[in-house]
């Protein structure tokens, strides 16, 4: 189904449908060992910097309730194995997802896993309420993606975060014209259709929208991944606006990107624009749909959103004022996966910052040597106050501040909670 139309089939037809695909194409793709995800998350300031990237506001914790909706193959395996002292539990209405997912749970002795073959449209039979509801990748597959919505809000706590990820219209361009392609001429969601379909990818004209998905998913050459973007019985994708409509309807709110700086009017090649003036008096919504628009290629929406009755109106993802001096008492933290590179710099730079999982590569970063002092002070455990020590007060706070846009750093802000 093309984004700009409305589901055709029946809401049950379509459930169906879509759980008879996954029971027969179950994706990701099943996994056999979570060796190295243990060990990767064994890192006590990676658990840190993930706690305060979702939730800054509150002290951290190792023992979250954790629900993992549509949890596919090994999502909430991965969680389990993540966070050993939290509650997981994982729902899913494809027997074959809960079915590997089990695997798992038993190869890696994973007591804290509790796994249901339930949809997410039923998320409150299980009668529990969470800190953190993780939703990736599954409720633009839904019938009725609103009702999936407000059942998952319906079991997170009032100050619970959900993460949530849907695609996005205008890098899939090429994905909606394959499906279309294959709606048209019957191509058949069987093993030989999809051998098929691989071979026709590899004949695809140069220039062709789907070019850069194909480049940017090593993934593609898996049959599991083929079918799922190319022959899934149903998706739909959200652009910005419609995403923050989404939001609003399942009774949610905005908290911040999983990943901000690609949709930051601050960050990279848009803060350079002749337009960037414009674009920074614009509502901070619309800052993202126009960004958004100028980058062209994004294909999801990674989102960190929260109850519209969040006791905190949100979690305090930004600094705040300068002027208010609260943001002197938050501890910073490094996010993984980010660089500090010294060679090869441009004039006038001390270093260049760079985040490994954005994959715009204008978003570099340089530093000046004040700027690489403050930054080189951040060991997790220093207040902003006590690294701005001897700095102009403004500067300080807005670098950290820039250092967040730019996916460099999370805050730990949980002393500005005393009550907690
Ligand atoms: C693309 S996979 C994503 C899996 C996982 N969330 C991840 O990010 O790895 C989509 C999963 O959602 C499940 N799913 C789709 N619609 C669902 C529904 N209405 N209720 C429960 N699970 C659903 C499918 O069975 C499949 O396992």
């Amino acid at each position: 189904m093309s984004y700009s139309e409305e589901p055709s089939l029946s809401s049950s037809g379509t459930i169906d449908r879509v759980q008879a695909f996954y029971e027969r194409y179950p994706y990701p793709g099943p996994i056999d060992s979570l060796d190295q995800y243990r060990q990767l998350w064994a890192d006590p300031q990676r658990r840190r910097a993930d706690h305060h990237l979702f939730q800054p506001g509150l002290p951290y914790r190792e023992d979250p309730s954790i629900l993992i909706a549509g949890c596919g193959t090994s999502q909430a395996a991965r969680h389990a194995v993540r966070w050993p002292a939290a509650r997981v539990t994982g729902i899913d209405f494809s027997a074959t997802s809960v079915r590997c997912t089990e695997a798992l749970k038993h190869r890696h002795g994973l007591d804290n896993l509790q796994l249901h073959q339930l949809p997410v449209e039923r998320a409150g039979e299980l009668g529990m309420q969470f800190d953190q509801v993780v939703c990736t990748g599954v409720l633009h597959h839904l019938a009725d993606p609103v009702a999936g919505l407000q059942a998952l809000r319906s079991v997170l706590k009032p100050d619970g975060v959900m993460h949530l990820m849907v695609y996005a219209p205008y890098g899939r361009t090429g994905i909606y014209l394959l499906q279309d392609f294959c709606r048209r001429i019957g191509v058949p969601a069987t093993e030989a259709g999809i051998a098929d379909l691989m071979i026709a990818l590899k004949s695809l004209p140069p220039g062709h929208p789907l070019e850069h998905v194909l480049r940017q998913a090593p993934d593609f050459k898996h049959a599991a991944a083929v079918a799922d973007a190319l022959l899934n019985p149903q998706d739909r994708a959200y652009s910005v606006p419609q995403l923050f409509e989404f939001l609003a309807q399942g009774g949610l709110r905005f908290g911040r990107w999983l990943s901000q700086a690609p949709y930051s009017p601050r960050c990279g090649v848009m803060a350079t624009l002749p337009q960037a003036g414009r674009i920074a008096r614009l509502a901070v919504p619309e800052q993202f749909a126009a960004v958004e628009l100028f980058r062209g290629t994004m294909v999801m929406h990674s989102v960190v959103a929260c109850r519209d009755d969040h006791p905190d109106g949100t979690p305090p993802y930004d600094l705040g004022e300068h002027a208010d001096h609260a943001w002197r008492a938050s501890v910073p933290i490094r996010l993984p996966d980010t660089i500090c590179v010294q060679e090869r710099l441009p004039p006038g730079a001390a270093a260049v910052l760079i985040n490994r999982t954005h994959s715009y590569r204008d978003l570099v970063l340089p530093i000046d040597a004040v700027e690489k002092y403050l930054f080189d002070r951040v060991d997790g455990i220093r207040t902003l106050g006590e690294i701005a020590d001897g700095v102009p007060p403004a500067m300080a706070h807005d670098f950290f501040e820039r250092l967040g846009w730019w996916d460099q750093m999370v805050f730990d802000r949980s002393s500005l909670h005393p009550g907690l």
